[in-house]
């Protein structure tokens, strides 16, 4: 067990600490005799709640600590939005004397988990009673027995989370890190407290959990925890789509989410539940003619798109932009390897993605089906020389999310020729004058054709019906391809022409 030193944290200043753990913190513990303690008083003083906590457990004589994330997050200098307190004794009672004591009314309780929480400053506070865990195999229910600290930490995921900091006054702000995992901070390293087949077991999600903080935290995972992600990958199937969802959506939102795509394929996590990813992998060769790898590629466009978006939807549409690649290869003799349609089918894959991977199937879902539909678009217009009415078009059907597609375009060239890279970026550096130049002239961007549908019947005397569709569609159609101009007038003589030749009679000459 390492335990940190009351002197060493006088020399040592909470801003210096918060700074850089890795390099500062770290650097110092590594001067420290093995034998003494180190206390992370002045962290905690930077919260008063901890204090109260501090008075409250002492006067019930009840043993408390901080613990798991807090601790973590605290170390590498991350901000954190809960505090978690695990007690030796009735975590409900201590939850409720704290909360009196703040005067706040509202604690929630759990009574069948034994846990309690209540909101301070902005923060999540919740109290646990330490417990020796089992789960139960199938389900993730687990049969809750009250243990010391040391078990309750035995039951914890990985070594950094399982850390913990003592709250009573007599050892006030000491460090309790069982498994070392302060030497996992330095090193960098994801690992399991005990055997790892035995933590994976108790709950199988933290096998994405030990990617998505290897992700997050750009850490290694330890070759035994590694294998045993394999292993234990059939285990991932009694765990719900929405908790996988909830990781998979952390390792998107990651600097560099690859690193969990990769680490995902390679232990056959992602075949669990995600087979139209997998799909994306390999090579084939035809004729001695390769297409490149889409796997590899989209998580490379997935890289690139994300110093330029933190938005989640937009990530995802970089994530399944090129997912029907596989379902519309096609080897043809001249042309080699072709994706037609891939677009089309790849929009029409969203929904069933999303709703197996529970997802939402609102206007995210449509909109990330939206830039799937789209990603090709200014690929076109920046290859040929383009008329107006073709960038009106797609003005049209984007709408306010141009931007954005052309965010995704950017990322989509992943050549690993500079001088191609340049040709590229620069073609739709053009294409996205062209767009500015449109939607100058003729501002359609989320247009409304200046003549509606009640304005057809009303001409034509005309109940609902199939001719209001045809007649709106060729004046958007004119409209797009310059013949007459975005204004009404001109709109209203050509619906009359159109109408007419349909066959059908103006009112006021009926
Ligand atoms: N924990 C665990 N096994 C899990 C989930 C959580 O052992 N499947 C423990 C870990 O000690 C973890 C703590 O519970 O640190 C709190 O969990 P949670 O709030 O889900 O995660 P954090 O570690 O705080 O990280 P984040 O907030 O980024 O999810």
């Amino acid at each position: 067990m390492l335990l940190l030193t009351h002197g060493f944290a006088e020399k040592f200043t909470l801003s210096s600490c918060r700074r850089n753990f890795v390099s500062i913190f770290a650097t110092q513990l590594n001067n420290q005799q093995s034998d003494q303690q180190v206390t992370l008083k002045p962290h905690l003083e930077q919260n008063k709640i901890f204090e109260i906590i501090s008075e409250e457990v002492d006067k019930l004589n009840i043993k408390a600590f901080v613990i798991g994330g807090f601790v973590r997050d605290l170390l590498l200098d991350r901000n954190s939005k809960d505090i978690d307190v695990v007690v030796e004794g009735k975590g409900i009672e201590v939850a409720k004397a704290v909360a009196k004591k703040i005067g706040n009314p509202k604690v929630a309780v759990f009574k069948s988990y034994g846990t309690a929480m209540f909101n301070y400053q902005g923060l999540e506070i919740e109290f646990v009673g330490a417990r020796k865990e089992s789960y139960n195999r199938d389900s993730r229910n687990p049969i809750v027995e009250e243990g010391t600290l040391k078990e309750d930490q035995d039951r914890r995921d990985f070594t950094i989370n399982a850390m913990a900091i003592s709250l009573n006054s007599d050892n006030f702000g000491t460090l309790v890190d069982p498994f070392d995992g302060v030497a996992c901070l330095k090193q960098k390293i994801i690992k399991t407290p005990l055997d790892p087949d035995i933590t994976f077991s108790d709950d199988p999600l933290r096998m994405l959990r030990a990617i998505r903080f290897a992700t997050q935290l750009n850490f290694e995972i330890e070759p035994n925890t590694y294998n045993a992600l394999g292993r234990n990958k059939k285990r991932l199937s009694i765990i719900s789509r929405e908790r996988i969802s909830d990781e998979l959506n952390k390792i998107m939102l990651s600097p560099k989410p690859s690193i969990g795509f990769k680490l995902l394929f390679n232990t056959g996590l992602l075949h669990e539940f995600f087979p139209e990813m997998v799909k994306l992998h390999g090579v084939k060769v035809v004729n001695g003619m390769a297409h490149k790898d889409n796997f590899y590629h989209t998580i490379q466009v997935l890289d690139n798109i994300c110093p330029n978006t933190n938005d989640l939807w937009l990530r995802w549409a970089a994530l399944l932009h090129d997912i029907a690649k596989p379902n519309t290869q096609r080897f043809d003799k001249k042309a080699g390897w072709t994706f037609h349609g891939h677009e089309v089918v790849g929009a029409r894959m969203v929904p069933v993605i999303f709703k197996r991977l529970k997802l939402p199937l609102n206007e995210k879902m449509k909109y990330v089906q939206k830039l799937v539909n789209l990603h090709l678009r200014p690929i076109v217009l920046s290859k040929e020389i383009v008329s107006d009415s073709a960038v009106r078009r797609l003005l049209v059907d984007a709408g306010d999310d141009i931007e954005d597609l052309m965010t995704l375009c950017d990322a989509d060239i992943t050549s690993k020729n500079p001088k191609k890279v340049e040709r590229y970026l620069h073609n739709f550096k053009i294409v996205r004058q062209k767009l500015k130049d449109v939607e100058e002239r003729d501002q359609m961007r989320n247009w409304q054709p200046p003549v509606s549908g009640k304005d057809i019947m009303d001409t034509f005397n005309l109940k609902p019906g199939r001719e209001i569709g045809i007649i709106k569609n060729q004046i958007m159609e004119a409209i797009l391809e310059g013949e007459i101009p975005n204004e009404r007038a001109p709109a209203l003589d050509f619906m009359k022409q159109k109408g007419t030749e349909l066959g059908l009679q103006i009112k006021d000459q009926q």
